[in-house]
């Protein structure tokens, strides 16, 4: 049977991708650079049947239709391509451990574990950087889920994307840095990042601002990792997302992800390190915050961002692996 099992866990970027030279092949403007976290994965069978006439996407026990169906046909159709096999159709059932209310996108983990699981059921024997260059093609993002760890998601030059893929910085083991995702009470219209990142590119004035300043800050955060600096680290972390929001104010129509909580939960971090407590924050499209800390703080972190009114959850992760198959 042309079936297999595959697990991804999903990422927080560090240095963010946002802007697409491309928007077909998905390839970015900018690289990026991500951990990957323990807490949150997918987890995706994928089996190939002659007797289906078209697929099948089952999430979490619910047969998917429309926008969210067709993202995944279309990018089984260019693996489908990719193996030679046009025409063979599969059942893809998907788990996702990722809360929606943590306010992660579930696509990283998703299109990961799908792209693993399709490839390696199709019998396909793939390198990590050829995975990863897949991958890519599903959501941006999500081939920086093909590594444990740290990784990086190089830009590329070509136009054909061949050279566009993730490759590891830092191993899994290589340091204990922690992330908490601060879950908030906000309910706001939804610019997703995909919209968002293509009206920042076309309208912002400070997009070139944005895209200038990426070599210096992963330069930064480079030897931050390698030298296990939490403030290095951090420091360029909050930074490169507070630029990134940035361009968001210069698009046309301008618009914010950030919420009031969002805000009060910012500043709730920078009061913290003032006090002494090593705590750097970074956001992603969307109102909810993550912060980056080390395990001896952890319990002060944890209660503290828990008091901050707006706040509903606050969920612990620790760095996690990369692809494995089942
Ligand atoms: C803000 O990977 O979701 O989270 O490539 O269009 O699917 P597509 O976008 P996606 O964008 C993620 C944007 C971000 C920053 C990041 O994860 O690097």
């Amino acid at each position: 049977m042309m079936q297999s099992t595959a697990k991804a866990h999903t990422n927080i970027a560090l240095i963010k991708y946002w802007g697409k030279r491309n928007e077909t092949l998905i390839l970015p403007t900018n690289n990026s650079l991500s951990l990957t976290l323990d807490g949150f994965y997918t987890k995706t069978t994928v089996t190939f049947k002659d007797e289906l006439t078209e697929d099948i996407f089952i999430l979490d026990d619910e047969i998917i239709s429309g926008e969210q169906y067709r993202r995944v046909t279309v990018f089984l159709d260019l693996i489908r391509t990719y193996a030679g096999k046009s025409g063979l159709y599969a059942e893809i059932n998907s788990i996702n451990e990722v809360p929606t209310a943590a306010g992660f996108a579930s696509s990283a983990s998703g299109f990961a574990a799908l792209a693993a699981a399709a490839t390696k059921a199709l019998g396909l024997t793939l390198t990590d950087q050829e995975l990863s260059m897949l991958t890519r093609q599903g959501s941006g993002s999500a081939c920086r889920s093909i590594y444990g760890g740290f990784a990086e998601w190089q830009k590329g030059k070509r136009e054909d994307g061949i050279d566009s893929y993730a490759v590891p910085i830092a191993p899994q083991d290589h340091w204990d840095i922690r992330v908490a995702a601060v879950v908030l009470d906000a309910k706001m219209k939804k610019v997703s990042s995909r919209e968002g990142m293509k009206r920042t590119v076309d309208t912002s004035t400070f997009f070139k601002g944005w895209v200038d300043r990426i070599p210096h800050d992963l330069n930064l955060i480079k030897e931050g990792i390698e030298e296990r600096d939490f403030e290095k680290v951090g420091q360029v972390a909050e930074a490169n997302c507070l630029k990134m929001h940035a361009t968001t104010l210069g698009a046309i129509p301008p618009f914010t992800y950030w919420h009031d909580t969002t805000m009060t939960v910012m500043q709730t971090v920078q009061a913290m390190r003032e006090n002494g407590i090593p705590a750097y924050f970074t956001i992603d499209a969307g109102p909810n915050v993550k912060v980056l800390y080390l395990p001896e703080n952890e319990e002060k972190i944890q209660e503290t961002l828990r008091n901050v009114p707006g706040v509903t959850d606050v969920i612990l992760s620790r760095s996690g692996q990369g692809i494995t198959y089942l």
